[in-house]
């Protein structure tokens, strides 16, 4: 009996603990303090974009060392890695938004956040142009200013290599509204199959889904558009989901090329048991209103018809990337993105632009994980150049001083010297470390309650695949969420799921 009393207060202090310290977290988040104002004293980091690499800097900055100026067309970060969650509504496109100044309100010093489209990089003249492209515009919607350091990190956009029709008729999966775009076109190729007297050819080819791009974006869209049909599809519109076709074509002769061979395997029997068609050595070659157009592994060319395309074929550079790029010709031909050095500076303007995550070309793979250890790492470098830079005014004060004859006595020009000297030794000393990236290992869904992962160990690697991994998957995910918000709101979204289903109403 008083085991059993133990355990119940063991129980409630630890659920009132828990639920304590809950709220003062929730708290201390919602409700930021007062911050420095801008000092024109401290120089200027203007960061373009809000994604991976800008937050991650943003998280990181000292604010102490300068004024900070974000300026990005979302006023939002976004989670990419839980996107094609939200394509088939397991989460709400809200919970996995960051709103930016949800972090910048929690700086030391003000941080300016501008919602509004960089067009324009000057490197010479170090200034960024940018304009609000919103719907709603005031009196000014273009300016221009200057900067002491930008950190550019406005990533890529989606890579049609100008294929007919793409742009057209194939939904993306990049942005917050392209994973809302397929749902809404999902759910309507579904009701128009159920619309009554439909011939079975037009219901066939209504509910036939085709993914192009067989590298983690698409095998991860792929897997989560199963489990709707699965879990909630099969439910709701019995008559049809055993009708529904995924096809995931592909221009190589595997998926998921950056996987060890037997997670690549075991995606492949993975997919074949939840009957979704790989089509490797296939290439996409147009998109039309009903149908795709492929060629085909012997080269003949085959139409496909088909109710839904989701692209999802990589990425390209911006034309803000390319135009800054043309700027310095003689330094930057990488066709790739920003040439950098090893400590990230923009080749021909390494004095003030830094590129970080995928609008660099860099030998790494153009990922969230790159992106986000590069942001931190560039905050550290901007506070070793701040002290550099405070040591170095100190510096030139006390040399002005001494040539002016400030100090008089012999101990007093001696001590000087010396502080001078000490100035010196320490500033050589601030040289900052290149960029070395860590891998944490590779993660994907593959649907079906299962997820892959290439998991670095010691020298090695293990590769593991199953339930077990995406059990892991979810937790990894959770907690690299930037926020106790995020967290709450994608638990209580895995968890609506669980107990209610997909919503399949269609807005
Ligand atoms: P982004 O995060 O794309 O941010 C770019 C920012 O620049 C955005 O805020 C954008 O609004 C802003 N911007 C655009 N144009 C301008 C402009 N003209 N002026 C100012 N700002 C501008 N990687 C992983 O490591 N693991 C994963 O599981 C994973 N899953 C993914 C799932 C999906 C569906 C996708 C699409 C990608 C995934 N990635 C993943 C890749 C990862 O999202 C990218 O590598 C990462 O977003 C790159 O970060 P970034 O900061 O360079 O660019
Ligand atoms: P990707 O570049 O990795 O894959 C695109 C695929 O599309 C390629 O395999 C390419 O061969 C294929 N393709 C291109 N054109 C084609 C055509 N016309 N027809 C058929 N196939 C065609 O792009 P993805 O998946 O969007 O990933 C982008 C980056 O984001 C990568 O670096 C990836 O590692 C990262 N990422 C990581 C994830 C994870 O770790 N779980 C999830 C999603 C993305």
């Amino acid at each position: 009996r008083k085991f059993l009393q133990f355990v119940g207060r063991a129980t409630l202090i630890t659920v009132v603990g828990g639920a304590g310290t809950f709220y003062y977290l929730a708290q201390k988040e919602r409700n930021p303090g007062p911050q420095l104002p801008f000092d024109p004293e401290k120089k200027t980091v203007v960061v373009l974009g809000s994604g991976w690499g800008a937050t991650s800097l943003l998280k990181t900055i000292d604010t102490a060392d300068y004024n900070v100026v974000v300026i990005s067309p979302k006023n939002y970060f976004l989670f990419t890695p839980l996107l094609p969650s939200v394509a088939v509504g397991t989460l709400a496109p809200r919970s996995i938004i960051q709103p930016t100044r949800y972090i910048t309100r929690h700086k030391a010093r003000t941080v300016s956040v501008i919602e509004a489209e960089a067009t324009d990089v000057d490197p010479a003249a170090k200034t960024v142009t940018f304009t609000d492209d919103s719907e709603i515009k005031g009196t000014t919607s273009t300016t221009t200013i200057g900067y002491d350091y930008l950190v550019y990190a406005v990533g890529a956009e989606v890579q049609t290599f100008n294929i007919p029709g793409v742009q057209k008729h194939a939904v993306f999966m990049k942005e917050l509204h392209d994973a809302e775009r397929m749902q809404r076109a999902f759910m309507d190729c579904v009701e128009t199959a159920a619309f009554p007297g439909q011939d079975t050819a037009e219901i066939e080819r209504l509910l036939h889904m085709v993914v192009v791009g067989g590298g983690p974006t698409g095998v991860e869209l792929s897997g989560e558009l199963h489990d709707f049909l699965k879990d909630d599809l099969m439910a709701w519109y019995p008559e049809l989901a055993g009708k529904v076709k995924i096809t995931l074509v592909e221009a190589l002769p595997s998926v998921l090329p950056m996987f060890s061979k037997q997670l690549i395997e075991y995606t492949e029997s993975t997919f074949k048991e939840s009957k979704i068609d790989i089509l490797t050595k296939t290439m996409v070659k147009e998109v039309k209103d009903r149908s795709v157009v492929l060629q085909m592994p012997d080269k003949s060319i085959q139409e496909v018809p088909c109710g839904l395309v989701v692209w999802a074929a990589g990425n390209k550079g911006r034309n803000l990337t390319q135009n800054l790029m043309a700027k310095l010709p003689a330094e930057q031909t990488n066709r790739r993105g920003i040439a950098v050095d090893d400590h990230l500076r923009m080749k021909g303007a390494e004095d003030s632009v830094f590129a970080i995550g995928d609008c660099s070309a860099t030998s790494y793979a153009p990922t969230a994980q790159v992106a986000s250890q590069q942001g931190a790492y560039l905050a550290r470098v901007l506070a070793q150049i701040a002290r550099k830079d405070g040591m170095e005014k100190q510096l030139s004060h006390l040399e002005q001083a001494k040539q002016a004859g400030v100090f008089e006595s012999e101990e007093q020009k001696q001590n000087i010297d010396k502080e001078i000297e000490g100035l010196k030794n320490r500033i050589a000393k601030v040289k900052p470390r290149p960029f070395s990236y860590s891998h944490q290992g590779t993660l994907a869904y593959i649907g079906s309650e299962k997820a892959i992962a290439d998991l670095p160990f010691m020298n090695g690697n293990i590769a593991s695949g199953g339930v077990a991994t995406y059990l892991f998957w979810r937790s990894a995910y959770l907690s690299t969420l930037f926020s106790l918000r995020n967290r709450t709101l994608v638990a209580t979204d895995w968890l609506k799921v669980k107990l209610f289903g997909r919503d399949v109403s269609r807005e």
